[in-house]
């Protein structure tokens, strides 16, 4: 026990130069917008209530069902924002370089609920009361990510900004509202960046423990899921992302997981020790049965909308 909270503490250490480098990297790339200027104000009006306005009924949302499901669950995740800050600054420390990017990403992360809160209720996109029911329940239960060690995390995150990044500008490309789209892709553009950062971080890693953060990679992949697994109903709607094509296996394994290991070159890393030429199998291995799995759920997707599968 000791003994790993002294191995976490000299790989942040070892890692803390990156971070600065990679800190001051991302505050010159990245570009502030302010999420008021991306909210349709003109399309809202008042709700039922003190107010006295029009009840949301479902006959208001102009959005295709799989795309109200994806916004929900992209918006629930991005509300869970106290548990991952929680999360990383707990692991990662609120001090010297990491503090600051744990709090300078927790304050950038802060915009995308609230943007995506203000555009969804002036579109009455999605059923207002659901939500807010949702996200009580979502928030409550809270996130525990239980990884091991900060490469874990650092693997983690590392998958999850791409992941969501992909999410985001699905959703926003699939919405068919151009002041949605462009919020959409504003998000994805902050997610992009915290990709970047945790992505290089990632990669000084393999070059400090190699081994290490080569088996936190091939046990974090092989157990990935959205911190959104957990929203109630959750399966039920990932089948319809799913099969809208907004998020898959395919979109999964061409734009996460194959670009991920493409780029930290891991499959072709030499000079492993034992461990992490068993982590290196178990990526390859990984590969090859998302790459199978995918290509199942897509001959399934196909079936159903040539309808020789019934949908019901
Ligand atoms: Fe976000
Ligand atoms: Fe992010």
């Amino acid at each position: 026990m000791a003994e790993a909270a002294a191995e976490a503490e000299r790989v942040l250490r070892e890692l803390e130069p990156s971070v600065a480098r990679l800190l001051e990297r991302h505050l010159a790339a990245a570009r502030d917008w302010l999420p008021h200027q991306y909210v349709p104000w003109s399309a809202g009006q008042d709700f039922d209530g003190p107010l006295e306005g029009t009840a949301w009924t479902p006959d208001q949302s102009r959005l295709p069902r799989a795309v109200q499901d994806a916004l929900v669950v992209n918006l629930l995740t991005e509300d869970n924002l106290p548990s991952y800050h929680f999360e990383i600054a707990t692991r990662f420390g609120r001090d010297g370089a990491w503090g600051t990017w744990v709090h300078r990403w927790t304050a950038e992360e802060d915009r995308h609920a609230s943007a995506l809160r203000a555009y969804v209720h002036a579109r009455r996109a999605v059923d207002p009361v659901a939500l807010e029911e949702l996200r009580m329940g979502h928030v409550a239960t809270g996130y525990h990510t239980g990884l091991p060690t900060p490469l874990h995390t650092l693997a983690y995150v590392t998958v999850q900004e791409l992941a969501t990044r992909q999410a985001h500008r699905n959703v926003g490309a699939a919405c068919g509202d151009p002041a949605g789209e462009r919020l959409m892709a504003r998000i994805a553009a902050d997610e992009n960046l915290h990709m970047l950062f945790y992505r290089g971080l990632f990669d000084d890693a393999l070059a400090l423990f190699p081994d290490a953060a080569l088996t936190a990679l091939a046990d974090v992949l092989d157990g990935f899921a959205m911190p959104g697994a957990a929203i109630p109903g959750f399966r039920a709607r990932a089948a319809r992302i799913a099969a809208s094509g907004i998020y898959n296996l395919d979109v999964h394994l061409e734009h996460v997981v194959a670009p991920l290991l493409r780029t930290l070159k891991v499959l072709s890393a030499s000079g492993l020790g034992p461990a992490g030429q068993r982590a290196q199998e178990r990526l390859g291995a990984h590969l090859e049965r998302l790459t199978s799995r995918a290509a199942r759920a897509r001959e399934l997707f196909e079936r159903m909308k040539a309808g020789t599968l019934a949908t019901a």
